[in-house]
């Protein structure tokens, strides 16, 4: 397979005392693994699993990656990045659910790169991805298409490189991560070998989660041949009680008490939602005994959209005269 480095490898991991103490966590059992420096720019998690998807989308002499997403989906804007990046073009469906969508966030980083946008609904998304395949392959481009979020058992195996690093940097432990289309959390499992060692947060991206990830996880262990992780699937729902993305007031509080304890800025649509996540079953004191890793998958361009906005006190007017 051909090498792709995004930079996605070896990703640091630091300690969060500051943050644990308000959780009630004793030293050195809160970390946090800053996946969110990766490369591709604000990439996060997308680093990992399209090294795989692009190496193999250039084995097979592909010269247009096709994806789809929300419109703020950081996905689709690591695609445009690592299309940009190895030569090739992206084309991008998009959803909208009838909002106006402003030019800000990650629309922003779509329109550097230069992707070409077919907008649609979201449950027309996979429909539409395959229909514009096709379309551009009658069009005599060679496209290579990656499904919603990165996530199916090869973008996966970016995942089980991470957990490889962890079992190393904190033996033992348990992740934490978000979980959108499930991928991250997938590989995270297929890697641990062990469901109970991945604590994952629905953030109500996607439905029928116990349909898909669990598949995800069977082929993806299969592919590397490696045992099928001990234990049963689950995901935690406690986060997807509201809306995908819609501002939480359990996500604002999260975020700011990360950005206030460690500096460290999560996302307001992932992983904001699952650190909330794991504040409240911090405070209900229901976490295992054993550290814990959470793994801050990226995401930040969408804090800076109007749909955040009433999250923040900025100085109203700027006077010249200081
Ligand atoms: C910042 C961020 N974190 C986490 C996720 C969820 O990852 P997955 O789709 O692998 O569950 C996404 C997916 O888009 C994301 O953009």
């Amino acid at each position: 397979m051909s090498e792709v480095d995004f930079q996605a490898r070896d990703t640091p991991i630091q300690r969060a005392d500051p943050l644990a103490r308000e959780l009630g966590l004793a030293a050195g059992q809160l970390w946090i693994k800053r996946d969110d420096r990766t490369g591709l720019n604000s990439g996060g998690n997308k680093a990992r699993k399209l090294e795989y998807l692009v190496a193999d989308a250039l084995e097979q002499g592909c010269d247009t990656l096709v994806t789809t997403g929300a419109a703020q989906s950081n996905h689709v804007s690591a695609t445009a990045a690592a299309a940009r990046a190895t030569g090739m073009t992206c084309v991008a469906v998009l959803s909208t659910l009838g909002a106006q969508h402003q030019a800000e966030g990650n629309l922003l980083l779509d329109d550097l790169f230069e992707i070409e946008v077919v907008w649609t609904s979201p449950d027309q998304r996979q429909a539409v991805l395959a229909e514009t395949t096709r379309q551009l392959s009658d069009q005599g481009r060679a496209p290579y298409a990656i499904p919603l979020g990165g996530t199916n058992p090869l973008g996966a195996v970016g995942y089980v490189t991470a957990a490889e690093e962890l079992e190393h940097q904190v033996p033992g432990c348990i992740a934490v991560c978000a979980v959108g289309t499930g991928g991250t959390q997938a590989g995270l499992t297929v890697g641990l070998e062990n469901h109970e060692r991945v604590l994952g947060f629905d953030v109500a991206a996607v439905p029928g989660l116990a349909d898909t990830v669990p598949e995800v996880i069977r082929d993806c262990a299969e592919r590397l041949d490696r045992p099928q992780p001990l234990g049963t699937w689950s995901v935690d729902r406690s986060q997807a009680q509201e809306p995908y993305g819609k501002p939480t007031e359990a996500t604002h509080e999260a975020i700011r008490l990360t950005a206030q304890t460690l500096g460290v800025v999560l996302d307001p649509v992932y992983t904001g939602r699952a650190m909330a996540g794991l504040i409240a079953t911090s405070r209900r004191a229901t976490l295992p005994d054993a550290p814990i890793v959470f793994v801050h998958t990226g995401g930040m361009p969408a804090l800076f959209t109007h749909t955040y906005r009433p999250w923040f006190q900025v100085p109203s007017e700027f006077d010249p005269a200081h």
